[in-house]
């Protein structure tokens, strides 16, 4: 029998006993032996809840019982996250966590002491909810040279923008239902501004090229900027507007970003809606591989942290081996980025003179129309580095919209 501990009775913690007492029977035989939950940790009580005989409020009960094997963070944020998972590994008990900003922040220091102490510190469900991205990158695409990983890693604002794209919807509203149902951050700016997904992205970033990825050096936007008249010039070109949070192999480095970006519909990730993630994958042996799936919610992200559970189970005593060192990974510089951007701006009137400026700015652009719109000039430009179109939009006056292009 392993005996785990569930710091953390949230929606994802009560997802996870949720999962082991529905497929209790399938998950045993999987691992191999009984997973019994010893112990649920809150600072709250839950009266009336069958968890609460197993209930704790203090994390010393858990962390000195020589009994518990594997500790299950679903807690949330760095403190004490951070505290009780390392005190954990050192004690020689592996760790599963869900938390993106835990791994993001630490997981080079945390992989390594799992691997001292021949142990595992596993975090499926830190990318991507219930999609398994964490465990292929790790165990299956090790052929390759990754040369980009793009993807769709944030379920709330995916399903914003979906919402907003098909009905028109309003974004607080639509905000206020992914919240309902458990897809949001405590705090949605983290969902709205793209931390959440820069976080992921430099995770994604690490697993592939071996080096720890500082998200603060990702340049990230959010979707807060996106309004309905964008949607309309999307559809216009047959274009659709997603979170995206990529990482470009160039030379020995990569460019990283997130972004909202218009991709049309040959992109593999277009029909990626709602609270689904997608994760695009290039090597340069295997081509192109995809991974998709509900990227947030209750039961999917506690699919994935059981399915740690399972593998930490079955190698109780050996450390699967991570390959991210605690050396930091230079990203290329931002600047040098190049991307082709759609841009909407006010119509001044002055048809020559203003298309000049523009076609100076930034060569030749493609203009674009959107039915019913007018007195705006909308374009995208050809492929340009992010530092030259910094420079030169800023000679703009009263631009609307400025939105990356991937078509
Ligand atoms: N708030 C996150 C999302 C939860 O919407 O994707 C899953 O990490």
């Amino acid at each position: 029998m392993v005996n785990i501990a569930v710091l953390g009775y949230g929606t994802v913690g009560s997802g996870v006993v949720e999962v082991i007492r529905t497929n209790q029977e399938i998950i045993n035989k999987k691992a191999g032996q009984e997973i019994n939950i010893k112990y649920v940790l809150d600072l709250r009580d839950f009266p009336g809840d069958p968890v609460e005989k197993i209930l704790v409020h203090d994390y010393d009960v858990i962390v000195t019982d020589p009994t518990v094997d594997i500790v299950v963070e679903v807690m949330g944020g760095v403190d004490p996250a951070y505290k009780f998972v390392k005190r954990a590994l050192l004690l020689g008990k592996s760790v599963c966590t869900s938390n993106k900003e835990l791994v993001a922040k630490h997981g080079a220091e945390l992989i390594a002491i799992a691997e001292e102490n021949n142990i595992n510190f596993l975090f499926e469900a830190a990318v991507g909810g219930g999609i398994p991205i964490i465990r292929p990158l790790k165990s299956s695409l090790t052929a390759d040279d990754i040369t980009e990983i793009t993807g769709i890693l944030n379920g709330t604002t995916n399903y914003i923008l979906t919402e907003m794209a098909q009905k028109g919807s309003a974004f607080e509203d639509v905000l206020k239902v992914a919240q309902e149902k458990g897809y949001a951050e405590r705090n949605p700016e983290a969902d709205v501004e793209g931390y959440d997904a820069c976080r992921k992205i430099a995770i994604l970033t690490s697993l592939v090229t071996g080096y720890q990825v500082n998200y603060e050096n990702i340049h990230t936007e959010g979707i807060t900027k996106i309004t309905t008249k964008d949607f309309e010039y999307a559809k216009a070109m047959k274009a659709s507007i997603k979170l995206l949070g990529t990482s470009k192999k160039d030379g020995d480095t990569f460019y990283s970003m997130v972004a909202p970006v218009m991709i049309g519909e040959n992109h593999p990730l277009f029909h990626v809606n709602d609270v689904f993630n997608g994760i695009f994958v290039h090597g340069n042996v295997l081509d192109d591989v995809m991974f998709y799936g509900r990227g947030a919610g209750k039961l999917p992200t506690a699919s994935a942290v059981v399915s740690d559970v399972v593998e930490a189970a079955k190698y109780l005593k050996s450390n699967i081996a991570t390959l991210w060192s605690e050396e930091e990974m230079e990203l290329g510089d931002f600047a040098k980025f190049k991307n082709k951007f759609f841009v909407r701006m006010k119509d001044k009137g002055l048809d020559d003179d203003q298309m000049m400026d523009i076609k100076n700015a930034f060569g030749n652009v493609l203009y674009v129309k959107a039915p019913g719109i007018v007195d705006e000039l909308a374009f995208v430009t050809e492929p340009i580095c992010e530092g030259d179109f910094a420079e030169h939009i800023k000679n703009f006056d009263d631009v609307y919209s400025v939105i990356r292009v991937d078509f």
